[in-house]
């Protein structure tokens, strides 16, 4: 058996997409800035401080921002020279060899489709703390994920949120830029609303005890707050669409992180300095901050700001979903059907449903905060393995040109890799326990199915 087997990439050959080069780095930024503010800062925020950081969740958002910028200049080089879709599952391919693409594209379809899962539920947190302003309650079966103490049953607003977007998906996703340039002009707006209403309600006394949990609760909410930046890696999937990727990919990839590094330290800063840390185990902290000092119209404001921001997270993280099952389903290692495109609509539409259902089962029923770090161990992995990609392709394939090149190999991608480790050591048993059971169902999926059904295998009969 070779499972080491290595796909060949070859930079000359065209892709069969007609895709228009049209995206440069502004486009890119704003791409990655539509994909990464979510959830993470409107929702993870608050338990991460009461429960893992207090106050100094500051520290703790910094911490997993300079890992998430360690990983991003592996992930530049890697995008710069590989530039076709299938993001990290293809660099791994084409790396390490078959196995280890497989299991990266099982960790990404763990980390997209728990992430769509988990911004699902936060998305159910804004809509119904909004409805809850105008006095209209869900009934609590219908509420959240399953708990049998307070009687929900199932998150409903959350499973139709997600099969509205997968409706819209498989109509085809038309100007989805403009669209989403206009969702992340709103987002942004709503942050800086907060900040500017929040920063007359700072009571410095909030800011103390500054570490109540220690230099652990640090790196375990970095570990937690990790989710806040998932999604830059989204910018990489829209390679064959970028006029110039060498230069554009890392431009994009970088800035968008350092612009949404800024806004969740100002807006951590003011909200721990407005609530105690102690209140802000709550499902919508940012809007519960503005309720809290009775600001009731800002807070309105940014629950309506976060639910349309937090929708193309969503809108983003369910497409990269269908595109890489689309590139794995092509080499064969899952499925054909999975890759199977709609001639009518041009996409994907079957496997769109499919995963669709499958992640409005998991964010109707399971908690949110099992999802997050689980989404997180999965992005993790993922990025390690991709740190340690750039020095496999650099053995690999001295060969390719490229376009950006990360310093300091192998120290640099070596210390990318620590830190995923690092931050994935905080994560709890139960997290470990999930993630280790599902990379053994991928390995025994790829050794029945994956490794006798390979396109490359085909190709190359043993
Ligand atoms: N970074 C994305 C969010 O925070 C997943 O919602």
């Amino acid at each position: 058996m070779d499972l080491l087997r290595k796909k060949h990439f070859d930079p000359n050959q065209k892709t069969d997409n007609n895709l228009k080069k049209s995206l440069g780095p502004f486009d890119l930024t704003v791409l990655g800035i539509g994909a990464i503010i979510g959830t993470g800062v409107f929702v993870v925020t608050g338990t991460a401080a009461a429960d893992n950081a207090g106050p100094a969740l500051v520290i703790s958002f910094v911490v997993a921002a300079l890992v998430c910028i360690l990983a991003a200049l592996c992930y530049s080089e890697l995008a710069s020279t590989v530039t076709i879709s299938g993001s990290a599952y293809a660099y791994s391919y084409a790396a390490f060899g078959e196995v280890f693409g497989w299991l990266m594209g099982w960790a990404l379809v763990l980390e997209y489709g728990l992430a769509a899962a988990s911004v699902a539920s936060g998305w159910s947190a804004y809509v119904q703390g909004l409805l809850a302003g105008f006095n209209i309650h869900l009934p609590a079966a219908l509420s959240g994920a399953f708990n049998a103490a307070s009687g929900q049953i199932v998150d409903l607003p959350a499973v139709i949120i997600i099969l509205l977007i997968c409706l819209l998906l498989t109509r085809g996703a038309k100007e989805t830029a403009r669209f989403n340039a206009f969702m992340v002009f709103v987002k942004i707006a709503v942050i800086l609303i907060f900040v500017i209403v929040g920063a007359f309600y700072v009571k410095p006394d909030n800011w103390t005890p500054f570490i109540p949990f220690g230099y652990s609760g640090i790196l375990s909410g970095a570990a937690l707050v990790f989710f806040a930046y998932i999604g830059f890696d989204a910018v990489a999937t829209a390679a064959e669409e970028v006029k110039n990727p060498q230069r554009d990919l890392p431009i994009g990839i970088i800035a968008s992180l350092l612009v949404c590094t800024l806004l969740y330290v100002i807006v951590v800063v003011v909200l721990t300095g407005m609530v105690p840390y102690t209140e802000l185990s709550v499902a919508d902290p940012v809007a519960f901050a503005l309720r809290f000092v009775q600001q009731d119209f800002a807070a309105g404001l940014i629950s309506l700001g976060a639910i349309a921001g937090i929708t193309t997270v969503l809108l983003v993280l369910l497409f990269s979903q269908t595109r890489l099952l689309f590139a794995i389903s092509r080499d064969g290692l899952l499925p054909r059907f999975l890759s199977k495109v709609d001639e009518k609509r041009q996409t994907p539409v079957r496997s769109t449903w499919m995963v669709g259902l499958v992640i409005a089962l998991l964010c109707g029923f399971l908690p949110l905060d099992k999802l997050a770090s689980l989404t997180n161990m999965g992005a993790l992995f993922a990025f390690a393995i991709v740190s340690l990609g750039v020095i496999g392709l650099r053995k690999a394939r001295p060969d390719l040109k490229r376009g950006f090149t990360v310093p300091w190999v192998p120290f640099l991608p070596l210390l990318s890799a620590g830190c995923c480790f690092l931050l994935m050591f905080q994560l709890d048993i139960w997290t470990w326990m999930g993630f280790i059971l599902w990379m053994i169902v991928g390995l025994l999926i790829y050794l029945f199915y994956g490794y006798s059904h390979s396109e490359l295998g085909k190709s190359n009969p043993k």
